[in-house]
């Protein structure tokens, strides 16, 4: 079994669209009571509109741009939530959390070097953004809400502003020739 497979087995079954709706739903009216959520679930809906995107109109520059959104809220993530769930919430959960990442980093360099527009590069790509939905499931379906359960507000307020200047040290970084 592939990397991917094993993250898409790791909840069983695999979300649904509906079951991912609702999360997406429920996570967004929790992010009303807690700000910390709020520039996490609008980068997933950057990521997921960039997948669409690389789909529709196959080029180096449409995965240069979803490959520096997932990776600069990939980093942000792991730098500043995941240890916040390791201490507040579930050193289980932060495991599961970095090996998806990892495993997303490995099929993504393998995307760069497929030919844009290819069968297999197709393939990767509809192969990774099943396991991205099924990760950012987990992560608003169960992983934020407990810890939004868990810790206290102070942490949160750190959380958010920790958060913030993570993501926004790559934001700022050298631009793909698309972004100029
Ligand atoms: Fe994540
Ligand atoms: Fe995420």
């Amino acid at each position: 079994m592939s990397f991917l497979d094993r993250i898409a087995a790791a909840v069983t079954p695999a979300a649904s669209d509906q079951s991912r709706a609702e999360a997406r739903r429920d996570i967004e009216l929790l992010a009303l009571e807690e700000p910390w959520i709020a520039p996490i679930v609008a980068q997933h809906k950057d990521i997921e509109a960039s997948f669409a995107a690389a789909r529709s109109a196959p080029s180096r520059e449409g995965v240069e741009r979803l490959a520096t959104l997932l990776t600069g809220h990939a980093n942000a993530e792991e730098a500043v939530l995941y240890p916040d769930i390791a201490d507040e919430s579930s050193k289980t959960h932060a495991g599961m959390a970095y090996e998806e990442h990892a495993m997303t980093k490995i099929q993504l360099a393998k995307l760069k070097d497929l030919p844009a527009g290819s069968e297999e590069w197709h393939e990767k790509l509809d192969h990774i953004e099943s396991a991205v939905a099924q990760h950012i499931y987990q992560e608003e379906g169960s992983w934020m809400p407990d810890l939004a359960r868990d810790m206290s507000p102070e942490r949160k307020a750190r959380l958010l502003q920790r958060y913030n200047e993570e993501y926004g040290r790559y934001d700022e970084g050298p631009k793909t020739p698309s972004d100029v």
